[in-house]
């Protein structure tokens, strides 16, 4: 099954969220959008709120949604509706892939990493103390809604952060390199080419075993920068992108990042090693070795010939360590 995107304004999403009710949803909301939504959603009983999607993305809050969802009499042929951030899309479509061995969902992505990358693929999970989403299964939405309006109250953090991923996208496919490139782009219309971009990739791959691998480009370097920076995603996989071009000297990669960087008005000091006080080296060459995709030989990292030429290597952890050292601003 392929999922399918529709394009909502904020009264045409109202709309469709009414029509839902009509056919019993059950509802999985980040708190901090409530007051995006109409009002007799706001005070629905079949709504589960997190406060704090990240935090509360693991086991023990699991087992209280499910048991509020089947206390308040959910069945099988029930819709899931998941309203958030990349947080609670990932929760809401776990306890969708779970609740009586899966039901359908819906995905209703509110921050920009959730529109073009966390709410597109069915990759659903929760974290567990061991480490971020260990705890997982394939699981797509039947249709994911995007809102831009949702966009207008996000931090400007979290605007980055997405961005990161558009400028991912910008690298692996040329045409998406075109349509920021141009002298202007329209975001909705960005956001939706990513999301079609991403989806189509999941479509010939959902379970991960051929070219989805492709967007993990940036993520190795990433998820170790996200882990020892406690830095959002995007960017964390911003500067990720940035230090695997510069230690695999990939001069063409690396001049299409800073055009992306400057056209998508991305934030500089943010993703350089120097805005931070300190990068606690160690920390961060053990969580590159606990990666959850390295292999015996090492850890497959996705280089660029050029634009929309995204190959994958297979590398030595010890290789990726000299090379990032021998960087004058990645020594310690
Ligand atoms: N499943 C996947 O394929 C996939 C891909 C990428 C990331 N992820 C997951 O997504 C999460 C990161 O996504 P995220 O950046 O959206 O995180 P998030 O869901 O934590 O949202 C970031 C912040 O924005 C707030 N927020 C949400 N919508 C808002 C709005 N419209 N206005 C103002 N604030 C709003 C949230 O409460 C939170 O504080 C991580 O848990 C990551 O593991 C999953």
């Amino acid at each position: 099954m392929t999922s399918k995107i529709l394009t909502y304004k904020q009264l045409e999403l109202a709309n469709a969220l009414e029509r839902a009710r009509d056919q019993r949803v059950f509802v999985v909301v980040d708190a901090k959008v409530k007051n995006m939504l109409p009002q007799w959603l706001q005070f629905a009983p079949d709504v589960f709120w997190l406060n704090q999607p990240e935090e509360q993305k693991n086991l023990d809050v699991y087992a209280e949604a499910t048991s509020f969802f089947l206390k308040q009499g959910i069945l099988r042929g029930h819709t899931i509706l998941g309203i958030g951030g990349g947080a609670t899309t990932d929760f809401a479509g776990f306890i969708a892939a779970t609740l009586h061995r899966g039901v359908r969902w819906i995905a209703v992505p509110t921050t920009l990493m959730g529109m073009v990358d966390a709410a597109i693929g069915g990759k659903t999970a929760l974290n567990t103390a061991a480490g971020k989403n260990l705890l997982g299964a394939f699981h797509e939405p039947e249709e994911v809604w995007l809102c831009s309006d949702f966009l207008k109250t996000l931090t400007s953090h979290d605007l980055q952060s997405g961005k990161g991923e558009i400028l991912k996208y910008g690298l692996l496919n040329k045409d998406i390199f075109d349509t920021i490139m141009a002298p202007k782009f329209v975001m909705e219309d960005l956001i939706l080419q990513c999301a079609r971009y991403k989806l189509d990739v999941v479509s010939r791959d959902l379970k991960d075993n051929g070219e989805r691998a492709y967007l993990n480009l940036g993520h190795t370097l990433g998820h170790a920068f996200e882990h020892v920076l406690r830095i959002p995603h995007g960017l964390a996989v911003t500067m990720g992108i940035k230090y695997l071009f510069k230690a695999f000297e990939q001069k063409m990669g690396l001049s299409a990042f800073d055009e992306l960087f400057q056209k998508l008005d991305m934030d500089d000091e943010k993703t350089d090693i120097a805005h931070y006080k300190r990068l606690d080296r160690p920390a961060f060459w053990s969580a590159l070795g606990h990666d959850k995709k390295r292999t015996t030989e090492g850890l497959n990292l996705v280089l660029l010939d050029k634009v929309g030429s995204p190959r994958l290597q297979s590398t030595p952890i010890p290789q990726i360590k000299s090379r990032l050292e021998a960087l004058s601003d990645f020594k310690g």
